[in-house]
């Protein structure tokens, strides 16, 4: 056993783990955050993408010992209270969900393609970014017309904020 520490969506945790312990295993059976999913055995999926230090990691494929002392982010720590977070708000208006069993995953690999290429993703772009995270349900086209949208929303809200402190 080991001790690892890190910040989960604004919180600080410690917790005695063993040092195999995989991230996706610690978010879920440790901290029992189980919007993080386990879609497969093989990295490929991409349900459980969460995002370390601001960029996304499988959590399926990292030890929960390398995120020690970094901040980590899930599905959970989005929306604010009752308020969906744009992205979320997304992927509801353009039902881009079946089951919903990869769309924590889908969403923070949006945000991370956001943060990467900016706010006017077009689709061959996002369906190309979009290729280690698998949906069984949807055909993908609802799926990329939400990234989409979700990436113009979060930069209406970006524009609007710096309008508002100015
Ligand atoms: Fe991590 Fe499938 S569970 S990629
Ligand atoms: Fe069911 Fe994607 S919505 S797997």
């Amino acid at each position: 056993m080991t001790s690892v520490s890190m910040t989960v969506n604004g919180k600080t945790v410690s917790r005695d783990i063993d040092e195999r312990t995989l991230l996706v295993q610690f978010l879920r059976e440790h901290l029992h955050l189980t919007g993080t999913h386990i879609g497969c055995d093989t990295s490929q999926c991409g349900a459980c993408v969460v995002h370390v230090d601001g960029e996304a990691v499988k959590s399926c494929s990292m030890l929960a010992l390398s995120a020690d002392s970094a901040e980590v982010l899930t599905i959970e720590g989005l929306a604010k209270g009752d308020a969906l977070h744009p992205m979320q708000m997304a992927f509801q208006e353009h039902h881009g969900l079946q089951c919903g069993f990869c769309t924590p995953g889908m969403i923070l690999t949006a945000l991370d393609m956001v943060r990467r290429l900016g706010h006017q993703l077009d689709e061959e772009t996002i369906r190309h970014e979009l290729e280690g995270s698998l949906c069984r349900c949807t055909g993908y086209l609802n799926i990329v017309e939400a990234i989409a949208a979700g990436a113009r929303a979060l930069n209406a809200r970006t524009s609007a904020a710096l309008v508002t402190t100015d």
